[in-house]
């Protein structure tokens, strides 16, 4: 495993939405892959296609969680799904940096990931887990 790994920590990074928490695992195992590929010196092609991939997963998850926030009436909606864009926006700059020789290269994606995941997981999903979670949605 490379050290440019983040952990999934269940009770820290489950918001206690299943569909979202599910997701949430995967995205960040997706990005792991992704450190992980590059660490090895992988061809910057198949990066790429590890990119778009991760850019289609992750259209699905804002969509579902946009989804909720819409039918439950989540109050700070707008901000979120700028959230959500600014984060497709950081993953086309990663994309990008991806395209180059580079040897920190690994240490973007984990920066990213930690962004995604201290940022916008722990702080901005977590209050939509704990909306629904008064919805009794689980
Ligand atoms: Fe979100
Ligand atoms: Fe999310």
């Amino acid at each position: 495993m490379s050290k440019h790994h983040l952990i999934w920590n269940e009770s820290l990074h489950r918001v206690g939405i299943t569909a979202i928490d599910n997701q949430h695992r995967e995205i960040i195992e997706r990005v792991n892959l992704i450190a992980d590929t590059v660490d090895q010196g992988s061809r910057y092609d198949i990066v790429q296609e590890m990119m778009d991939d991760l850019v289609l997963f992750a259209y699905e998850h804002f969509a579902l969680e946009e989804r909720l926030m819409t039918e439950y009436g989540f109050p700070g909606m707008e901000e979120h799904i700028a959230e959500h864009l600014g984060l497709l926006q950081k993953m086309d700059n990663l994309r990008n940096a991806l395209r180059t020789p580079n040897p920190a290269k690994a240490a973007l994606v984990l920066a990213f990931l930690t962004d995604w995941a201290e940022l916008h997981i722990l702080q901005s999903d977590r209050e939509i887990g704990e909306f629904l979670a008064d919805k009794g949605i689980r």
